[in-house]
């Protein structure tokens, strides 16, 4: 078959933006593959017809960035909903506003402080570990916040995010837990933020609508019985590949750690059953982090969603194997070394630019990941293609 200008293997945000990029200002035939039925990532997702939510396949993406280059760019394949991010946790039999503020604070000591003593509460309460150096989690979040909201809110939460019993977790896991002095419960400080109006799928199609782009799906870079394979192509094209660094290398110098999510669905006969998108659990006695309710992202379409039925995705975190979706990286020194040393053997590959968060180990948000690769097109992807 003919060899495309560029060989682009996944068809994720780092993918598309640089198969755009490449289409759109150097002209080339750009082929992506992915592993994967379906284009988009780990941000693809599908609608579902039962409900009417746009159910977000990997985990709730929300969209959100203070970069005026990426927010321009990611303009010109969709526009974006006014959706405000808001998330509230279930404590013992309540329902509070997160991240803690005033609101979360007021509730739980049953108080109406203002900012000033609310501030002077949380410092006292802090003290009581004022001048020590914190050798686990437990330790760390008294420090931080003091021990009542450490204990109701951080706690639990994070010993079910890691599956491990907060004193037995490394200090460093935390490195400030914020705690906001008036009523703001804002998650996001971005300039901007939305979700795309027609859906996260229809913006990553129009990414990937430019003739000259091909996508490919269900290849598999490493199975050498296809022809878009690491061994055909590697030296012979220039190729992006933003899959598992380690995988790349066929795990040699070992394996990279990461967390993954399982999700568990569940169906409401209700229109709404938690009045918002997502609801923590900040106790130990409910097994899962949180729960989302995919269609209260969405309430601009509620005339397209059914009133009597909603459906919910709670989610189990665990450590990854081999196979599993890895999410989030580990990240502990010993995974920074080996990635290190997997980063000096990427760099002298042919041709190959790694870039997204599997290619270069980073968690990053939707917005680090398009900037990145815009950044990777110009310095890196251009320069091969002008030979
Ligand atoms: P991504 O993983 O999306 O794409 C890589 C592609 O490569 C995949 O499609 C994969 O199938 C393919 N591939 C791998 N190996 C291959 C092979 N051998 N052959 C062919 N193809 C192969 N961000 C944000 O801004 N707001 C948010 O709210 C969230 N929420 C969130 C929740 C969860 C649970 C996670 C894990 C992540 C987020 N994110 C997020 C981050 C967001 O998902 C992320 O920034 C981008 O999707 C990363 O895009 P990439 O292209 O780097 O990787």
């Amino acid at each position: 078959e003919h060899m495309p200008d560029l060989v682009v293997v996944g068809a994720g945000l780092f993918g598309l933006t640089v198969a755009q990029q490449a289409a759109e200002r150097a002209g080339a035939h750009v082929l992506v593959i992915d592993v994967r039925d379906h284009i988009g990532g780990n941000a693809y997702s599908y609608m579902d017809e039962e409900t009417g939510a746009e159910i977000h396949r990997y985990g709730a993406h929300l969209f959100h960035t203070s970069n005026r280059r990426v927010w321009d760019y990611v303009n010109r394949f969709t526009s974006f909903t006014g959706y405000v991010h808001r998330v509230y946790a279930t404590h013992d039999g309540e329902v509070y506003p997160l991240p803690i503020n005033l609101g979360t604070i007021n509730q739980f000591f049953h108080a109406h402080y203002t900012p000033a003593e609310a501030k002077a509460l949380v410092e006292e309460q802090a003290g009581e570990l004022a001048g020590t150096d914190p050798q686990n989690l437990n330790d760390k979040g008294v420090q931080l916040i003091g021990r009542p909201l450490y204990e109701a809110f951080i706690k639990n939460y994070t010993g079910k995010q890691w599956q491990t019993d907060p004193s037995q977790l490394p200090a460093d896991i935390i490195k400030r837990l914020p705690v906001r002095f008036n009523y703001d419960n804002r998650y996001f400080k971005d300039t901007w933020e939305g979700l795309p109006t027609d859906g996260y799928t229809a913006w990553m199609e129009r990414m990937a609508a430019d003739p000259r782009i091909e996508v490919r799906l269900g290849v598999d870079f490493f199975d050498s019985s296809q022809p878009w394979n690491k061994a055909a192509l590697v030296g012979k094209v220039p190729v992006v590949y933003t899959g598992p660094v380690d995988r790349y290398f066929d795990y040699e110098l070992g394996d990279l750690k990461w967390r993954t999510v399982d999700f568990k669905e569940v169906r409401y006969d209700e229109g709404d059953h938690f009045g918002c998108p997502v609801m923590n659990y900040s106790d130990a006695d409910v097994p899962y982090t949180r729960a989302i309710e995919f269609k209260n992202f969405n309430p601009e379409r509620a005339d397209r969603q059914n009133p009597d039925r909603t459906v919910v995705w709670q989610e189990y975190s665990r450590f990854a194997e081999r196979g599993d979706e890895p999410y989030y990286p580990v990240n502990t020194e010993a995974d920074r070394k080996l990635y290190a040393a997997y980063e000096a053997k990427a760099a002298a590959e042919p041709q190959v630019v790694f870039g997204g968060r599997l290619g270069t180990y980073k968690y990053y948000d939707m917005h680090q990941v398009i900037d990145t690769a815009l950044t990777a097109y110009d310095e890196r992807v251009a320069p091969m293609l002008a030979r």
